[in-house]
């Protein structure tokens, strides 16, 4: 039996768009936080010799097998790697609400890229276990990193995959997050198909592509320079730009509910009233608030007043996907 943990991640600069849908490999890099507060932990064994499908039970509740069928397909590319011909039998708790637009499929593809391939006998490399997350969802390779992490869209399989920035930036920069759970509500639709839609059908998405370039390089320098200012600009700019590219697709969509635009708005005010903080959004309604550690609970208690009726739930930067245990 396998026990991994992993971490979600929120990006910075945002993942929007499969070049190849098949081998997950992205459009333009993206740049993520991997966050202490939200994770999923996964346990894997080998199913009984006589199992015929996959098993998997996620937060104590067995799922159907057409809500699995994602997951199995991740499942045998672990298979085909190891050589194994067993089927497996996965336990998950998510420590996020799933679906939320709180990545738990970046968390929850981790794990079990960790967990699974432990299993059946893979001892990857950090660097190979982030290209298997790759396969189950795209911003899952990420997870597998803490602290600040770049996901390198490549061109292929072997060259897409993520890698944490060096030197423990995280560390030096004095950055924590606020999440506002506006909803925790499985999303209306998924970030899967409306990336799909977005890339075929919206204007916006060129432009959106070449900002990410531009973003990228600005928001790396602000993080060797320790420039939490700019660092918070650019990343509440990017992901605008990239719910702009939905609103642009047809049929048009956004994610927004308008409890989204109370919590933009509350932070735009905080700001004028002195204290640093900037938004960002992903594939859901919720927001999370970028702000410095050592301001998160002023932050948060300002921003309780104006949204009284918002839970929010302050994190710190998180660690990389780990082993709890490994035993049979
Ligand atoms: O990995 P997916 O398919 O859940 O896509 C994630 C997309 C965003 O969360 C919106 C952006 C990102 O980079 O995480």
């Amino acid at each position: 039996m396998t026990i991994a943990r992993a971490h979600t991640n929120i990006a910075l600069i945002k993942y929007w768009g499969k070049k190849d849908p098949t081998l997950i490999i992205p459009y333009a890099n993206s740049l993520s936080l991997t966050l202490d507060q939200f994770y999923t932990t996964t346990e894997v064994t080998f199913a009984d010799e006589a199992a015929h499908q996959d098993e998997f039970i996620l937060n104590g509740q067995r799922l159907a097998p057409k809500a699995t069928t994602r997951l199995a397909a991740f499942l045998e590319l672990i298979r085909q790697r190891a050589r194994v011909q067993r089927y497996f039998k996965v336990k998950s708790e998510n420590h996020v609400p799933t679906a939320a637009g709180l990545a738990s499929s970046a968390s929850g593809f981790a794990a079990l890229a960790l967990a699974a391939s432990t299993t059946a006998g893979l001892q990857l490399s950090s660097r190979d276990l982030s290209r298997l997350a790759r396969r189950g969802s795209g911003s899952a390779c990420r997870s597998i990193f803490g602290g600040f992490v770049e996901w390198h869209k490549g061109y292929d399989d072997q060259t897409s995959y993520a890698e944490p920035l060096q030197a423990d930036q995280h560390v030096a920069m004095d950055i924590g997050m606020l999440a506002l759970i506006i909803s925790d509500q499985p999303k209306q639709i998924s970030s899967r198909k409306e990336m799909a839609n977005t890339v075929a059908t919206s204007p916006f998405y060129d432009a959106f592509i070449q900002a990410c370039e531009q973003d990228m390089i600005i928001l790396k320098q602000a993080i060797t320079q320790n420039d939490f200012v700019t660092l918070g600009q650019i990343a509440e700019s990017n992901a605008m730009k990239m719910h702009a590219t939905t609103m642009g697709a047809q049929p048009p969509f956004s994610y927004f509910l308008p409890e989204t635009i109370q919590a933009i708005q509350a932070v735009q005010r905080v700001r004028r009233e002195g204290l640093d903080c900037y938004y960002t959004m992903d594939a859901g309604p919720n927001v999370k608030v970028i702000g410095r550690a050592s301001e998160l609970e002023t932050l948060q208690v300002r921003l309780t007043e104006l949204l009284p009726n918002t839970p929010m739930v302050a994190a710190r930067p998180g660690p990389g996907a780990m082993l709890l245990s490994d035993f049979e």
